[in-house]
Order: structure tokens, then sequence, then C-alpha cells
């Protein structure tokens, strides 16, 4: 997969798979699967490191696990995730953290939320030759600035903003474009507008591709699931039930036994019993 088949994925109709993977055994699962883009999400934080929330996802945590999903990906398009402040600062700033996710981590394209003066930063890292993938809707990062996780455009003047940035970030020269937690019929709507395809999430069925958080849908995160998810699998119930056997085995020894279990040859094992 690359940046021109996920954009003739629009024109031809056919919706691009995306799935986050923070390590090797998950991104060869992802990709082995034939998900067509595999995302290193800053949403690592939340789901593998254990924060509260995304903010504290450092660029040196983003690359580190890039590096290790690298090596599971073949076939899939890989996109890093630029952490929370990573590129506010300045343009220097922001090219300067993107290149240490494609030439230390291997991505072959950076995602970024926002609009507005980010704009500017997607015009300037694809201008450098780093494909951009843009984020709006519900951002994740400004938890702090929202008060919490809620549908985003809502109202029509939300609403008409969103697809101004869509369409400004489209224009920036991203090539694909992530909605998060917005209305299906705004959704919608900037799906129609755009060139580029739009990846939702909490985003209805009417964009051209849909992303989950892996933890999500193999059912390995804890605690409420929003409404968008749908788990395909329960892992984390089987995960819990064989490690419950395993201690219990231990416990009452009936795990190890003499199969797993190595050998002296017969003879020395005789001269050292004795
Ligand atoms: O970090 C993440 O997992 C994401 C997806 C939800 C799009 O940004
Ligand atoms: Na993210």
């Amino acid at each position: 997969m690359t940046v021109r088949t996920v954009l003739e994925s629009k024109q031809q109709g056919r919706p691009v798979v995306m799935v986050t993977a923070y390590d090797y055994p998950f991104a060869r699962l992802a990709d082995a699967a034939g998900v067509d883009m595999i995302l290193v999400g800053d949403s690592l934080g939340n789901v593998v490191l254990g924060y509260p929330s995304t903010v504290f996802v450092t660029l040196d945590d983003m690359v580190h696990h890039t590096k290790a999903v690298r090596r599971g990906v073949q076939r899939a398009l890989l996109v890093a995730d630029l952490p929370f402040l990573t590129f506010h600062l300045s343009v220097d700033e922001a090219l300067k953290a993107a290149g240490r996710l494609v030439q230390e981590g291997g991505a072959e394209a950076v995602k970024l939320e926002g609009a507005g003066r980010v704009a500017e930063v997607v015009h300037r890292l694809t201008e450098a030759g780093i494909p951009v993938v843009g984020h709006l809707g519900l951002l994740p990062q400004r938890v702090h600035a929202l008060g919490g996780y809620r549908v985003q455009g809502r109202d029509e003047e939300e609403a008409r903003r969103l697809l101004d940035q869509a369409l400004a970030l489209e224009q920036a020269g991203a090539f694909a474009l992530v909605l998060e937690m917005v209305p299906r019929e705004l959704a919608a709507s900037i799906t129609r507008r755009l060139r580029i395809p739009t990846i939702g999430i909490g985003a209805g069925p009417d964009c051209d591709g849909q992303v989950l958080v892996i933890h999500d849908l193999l059912g390995l995160t804890h605690g409420r699931v929003p409404r968008f998810v749908r788990r395909y699998a329960e892992l984390g119930r089987l995960a819990l039930e064989a490690l419950q056997r395993y201690a219990a085995d231990v416990r009452n020894r009936t795990f190890p036994t003499d199969e797993h279990s190595y050998h002296l040859a017969p003879d020395v094992a005789q001269r050292l019993a004795d």
C-alpha cells in the first residue's frame, strides 16, 4: 500500500481499512489480516502505557513503538501520530519531529490533529516529502481544553467550521483525513466534498474508510467501550481465563509435567542420585 493506492481507493469506491498497532506481534497480525493502513496512534498512551490521556505521550515513546511496529509490517502503509505539542512550537520543530518518526521509526506518513495554523505545518511536511494524514472532529490531545471526550460539530456553525477545516487540510496537501466522533451526516458531507479519503472513527458508515483502536476491537480494553466500537473478539476475557488456569495448575502442581521437562542421560541421572 502506498499514498497513491490510498488515494485511488476513493476513486474506485474501495473502503480503506485502518487499525492501530503499538508493537511487533499486533503489527504482524494486522498486516497478515490485510488491513490497508496501520496507525501507531498516540492512543498508545491510554491503551498500552496506562496513562489517563494522550498528552503524556512523548516523541521518544512514539519513535520506540513505531520501530517495533515497523518490524512487523510488510504490506500496509505505516502511519505514526505526531504527539502532543510536537508540531505547534514552530514548523521547524514539526519537521524535525516528523523526520524522526520517518527516519528512525520507519513510518511512511504522519498524522496530526487539528487545522488552522496546523494546515501550514501539513503543507511544509508534504513539501518535504512526508505524507500527512489530517485528523478533525474530536481531538484527544485537546482533552483539557474540551473538558472531555464528546461528539464534535453538532451545531451548524461548528459543522461548517469543520467542513472548512477539512477543505483547508486537503488544500494543504493531506492525503487522507481521520474524522473522529462527528455526526454521521456531517462526515458524509465532508466525504462528498473532499477528493482525499475520509477515515472515520465514530463518524458513521459514509466515510471512505474506517479506523479502530486494535485493543478495542479485540476486546482487550477495560472499562466502558464507546458506542462506535464493535468488539470482534473478547481476547481480554480469554487471556484472563488462561492466566487463571495457569495459576491454578502451578498451585495444584499439575503444571509443569514430565512432558515439559528436560532429561539427563539415565546413567548420569543414576550416578547423581546415588
Ligand atoms: O491515536 C489513535 O488511536 C488515533 C485513532 C483513534 C484515529 O488517532
Ligand atoms: Na491519535
